[in-house]
């Protein structure tokens, strides 16, 4: 049997320089699982190497038993990976709506999401959906980046970064909505830092050290070896 997502031995970097050196992780089905370690460590070249972004140098990427390293990014996201980026790019000049609609991925199933029920998973966003994405909040603009995503009704949701520098009381909004994600089946793999709100969704955790994956473990094997925060997420 083939994990419904597997990276195995992952090497990446940018030019001449090397920065992935042997990254390995493992999704299962409706799993939620962190990607986490210090900055620098090489967590943004994995999700841009899974996503096509970037050409791996050696190792294998397989969703459903099929193996995705170099196919570009539109038939990534077509096989059912949806990706917000860290940074969020929402197109400044699009309302939100068309931001939305843009990104709209339909697999001719039911209960598939469409702009409707992305409004009435983010209300925020539904009180904003003719406002330009430059009149957006960083709140408003990372619901709208995950909308996006979920537009392309992703099996798998991957997020870089999606909380970073969002008020407390908007990162617990995305945290929410981010459970009942994981609630209705979407498996997550996420890039974060804040440990707590991850300790309580998270099934599964990776850290990566300098380019590789120093550690993994379930949440209460984390969740109980402080020394592990310490030394690989500086917490
Ligand atoms: N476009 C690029 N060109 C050259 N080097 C890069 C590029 N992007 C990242 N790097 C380098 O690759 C290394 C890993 O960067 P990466 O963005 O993957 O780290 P990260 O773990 O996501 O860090 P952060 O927590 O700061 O987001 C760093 O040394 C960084 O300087
Ligand atoms: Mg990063």
């Amino acid at each position: 049997m083939s994990a419904f997502f597997e990276i195995k031995n992952l090497e990446a970097g940018y030019g001449n320089s090397k920065v992935l050196f042997d990254v390995s992780l493992k999704i299962a089905e409706g799993e939620f699982v962190t990607l986490m370690g210090r900055n620098g460590m090489g967590k943004s070249t994995t999700i841009r190497s899974i996503m096509g972004i970037l050409k791996p140098t050696a190792g294998e990427i397989y969703h459903d038993g099929t193996r995705i390293d170099g196919l570009a990014s539109h038939k990534i996201a077509k096989r059912g990976i949806g990706f917000v980026p860290e940074g969020r790019h929402i197109f400044p000049n699009l309302s939100v709506r068309e931001n939305l609609l843009m990104a709209q991925i339909k697999r001719g199933s039911a209960n598939e999401w469409d702009v409707d029920s992305v409004f009435d998973f983010f209300p925020r966003l539904a009180e904003r959906m003719s406002n330009g994405g430059d009149q957006l909040s960083g709140g408003e603009q990372q619901m709208l980046a995950i909308g996006r995503a979920l537009m392309t009704n992703p099996y798998l949701l991957i997020l870089d970064e999606a909380t970073e520098g969002l008020a407390p009381i908007i990162r617990d909004e995305i945290w929410d909505q981010l459970g009942k994600l994981k609630a209705m089946g979407v498996s997550i793999l996420i890039v974060d830092k804040e440990l707590d709100a991850l300790s309580e969704l998270a099934d599964h955790h990776f850290i990566i050290e300098k380019g590789e994956i120093v550690w993994q473990g379930d949440n209460q094997a984390l969740m109980s070896n402080p020394a592990i925060h310490e030394k690989f997420l500086g917490v």
